[in-house]
């Protein structure tokens, strides 16, 4: 479904060249719920933004649903993000003058595919998500998790092959976090979708299929959940997020 390979990106700064990943490879199937962990400027975000096409790789190739995203154009890199990929930010990004459905919808309208369909599937993502009852509300008078859920719902409009989230519980409270954790499961599970994460949360993380642990720009451990339990496999997180820590001496 998403298969990344021996992807390579470096920053230039000034004379100095500053490679952030150097040759990642991952696969994530249809419905899998993957996590990317590792210490802070280990590559996370740029893994990310290489996969969305927010910034260019140098090497190596993205295919999604076999297509090579690294080798499109960007007016069909456009179509793509609008189309095939749905995000969450940590900082939510909603519209403060746009209500919860019309934040949902949006996708759908800049995409130029406003249609009574879009308003049934808005109106059954808010059932799912539970905030059926806050649609006709502002961003500003909802909660963090109501608005990290209808971020969620809003990623979901276009039926998106994959989710991209980064940090998508950085700013939340416990049960908030939770509730996004929750949407992403139920995704997951009632619409099929696939969910890529960025986190430093071994709590979130150990809700997820698998777990890919980056350090130094590089794929160190891929831990799959398997039939363990989901406090087994948080402890199992800890246990080599402390182990790279102690080697490396962060
Ligand atoms: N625009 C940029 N220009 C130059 N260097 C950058 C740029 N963005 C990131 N870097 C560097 O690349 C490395 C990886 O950064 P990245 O943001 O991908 O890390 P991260 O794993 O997401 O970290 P964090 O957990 O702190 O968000 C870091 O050393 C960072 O300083
Ligand atoms: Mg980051």
């Amino acid at each position: 479904m998403l298969n990344v390979s021996n992807l390579n990106k470096s920053y230039q700064i000034g004379k100095t060249k500053y490679e952030a990943l150097k040759g990642v490879s991952l696969d994530v199937e249809k419905g899998e719920f993957v996590a990317v962990m590792g210490p802070s400027g280990s590559g996370k975000t740029t893994l990310l933004n290489c996969i969305s096409c927010y910034i260019p790789s140098d090497s190596g190739e993205i295919q999604l649903g076999g297509t090579d995203l690294a080798k499109l154009p960007e007016a069909a890199i456009a179509k793509v993000r609008n189309e095939k990929l749905g995000f969450v930010f940590q900082d939510f990004l909603l519209l403060d003058g746009l209500t919860v459905r019309d934040n949902i919808m949006l996708p759908r309208i800049i995409g130029g595919q406003v249609s009574a369909s879009m308003e049934q599937t808005a109106d059954r993502l808010c059932e799912v998500f539970g905030i059926a009852h806050i649609k006709n509300k502002y961003p500003a008078d909802i909660s963090g998790g109501e608005k990290q859920r209808t971020a969620v719902a809003r990623a979901l409009i276009n039926s998106p092959e994959l989710i991209l989230a980064d940090e998508p519980t950085g700013n939340l409270d416990s049960k908030s976090s939770r509730a996004v954790i929750n949407s992403f499961l139920q995704a997951k599970q009632e619409l099929c979708a696939t969910i890529f994460m960025v986190t430093h949360d071994s709590f979130a993380a150990s809700f997820c299929d698998r777990v890919v642990i980056l350090q130094d720009g590089a794929v160190r451990r891929m831990l799959s959940r398997g039939e363990v339990s989901r406090r087994a496999f948080q402890d199992e997180l800890l246990n080599v997020i402390s182990e790279m820590s102690e080697v490396s001496g962060q």
